[in-house]
């Protein structure tokens, strides 16, 4: 290749950006932008407040109820292909109606007791509101599923003002997060075979953990208890 040969030809960008195909492409596209950085920075409110409640447990108390934070905006394919599962036109509009966890945070705590501490002290924040709330912790899944989980209205502060938005918060334990990174594998792969034998031993094992996250606890407290 020549020194001069260009890779791309000089104005191709402009004529790119100049077909009104692709204008329309970008006008279609800003609004969907810009929702994905609201959704962005609704997570990063919810997950500033997690630490900030975790500093302050390690401060008072030279202990961290939360392990990990993990935090992710849906992607773009999956919020479509749910708006298709749910048959609604994914609009912008429609999107923010109908999806709540286009902002989800994982909240993986070494405790059950941690969890609910934490899910109470979080909703009970004045600028906070609960949406929902699912206990299958109390009320595991039949696969033996285990978290809390939480949808939540928390605002953002934009330079047009306040808006208003969802998140969803899953609380688990290290275990039982564990368990559900394999469980999840065995969701999405399709042609397991002896998919029934796996799934049976997937919830003794939920259960197993369960049990173990209690006794631990257990353990825990009177850890506490002697140590006064
Ligand atoms: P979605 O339409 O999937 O959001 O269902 P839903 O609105 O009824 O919500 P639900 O609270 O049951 O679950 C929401 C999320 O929790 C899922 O997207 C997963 O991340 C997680 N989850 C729920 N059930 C399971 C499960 O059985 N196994 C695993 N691994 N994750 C689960
Ligand atoms: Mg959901």
């Amino acid at each position: 290749m020549s020194e001069n040969t260009e890779i791309i030809p000089a104005g191709s960008f402009e004529n790119m950006l100049n077909s009104g195909h692709t204008a329309e492409l970008l006008e279609t596209a800003r609004p969907f932008i810009e929702l994905m950085m609201h959704n962005e920075c609704a997570l990063r409110e919810v997950e500033t407040k997690l630490n900030v409640l975790n500093d302050e447990f390690s401060t008072l108390y030279n202990y961290n109820p939360i392990e990990t934070i993990k935090t992710r905006v849906k992607d773009p394919l999956s919020i479509v292909e749910k708006m298709h599962r749910k048959g609604i036109t994914p609009t912008i509009e429609n999107i923010e109606n109908t999806l709540n966890d286009i902002a989800g945070v994982r909240v993986i705590c070494s405790f059950p007791e941690d969890i609910y501490a934490i899910a109470d002290i979080l909703t009970a924040q004045d600028d906070i509101t609960l949406i929902s709330r699912k206990d299958y912790i109390a009320n595991p899944k039949p696969n033996g599923y285990r978290s809390l989980h939480l949808i939540i209205g928390i605002p953002i502060f934009l330079s047009t003002g306040k808006k208003m938005m969802k998140a969803e918060v899953q609380f688990r334990t290290i275990a039982m997060d564990f368990w559900a990174s394999l469980e999840h594998k065995l969701k999405y792969k399709h042609n397991v075979k002896n998919s029934a034998a796996i799934s049976a031993q997937l919830k003794e094992c939920a259960d197993a953990i369960s049990d173990i996250d209690i006794r631990m606890q257990e353990i825990r407290n009177q850890i506490e208890k002697d140590s006064e």
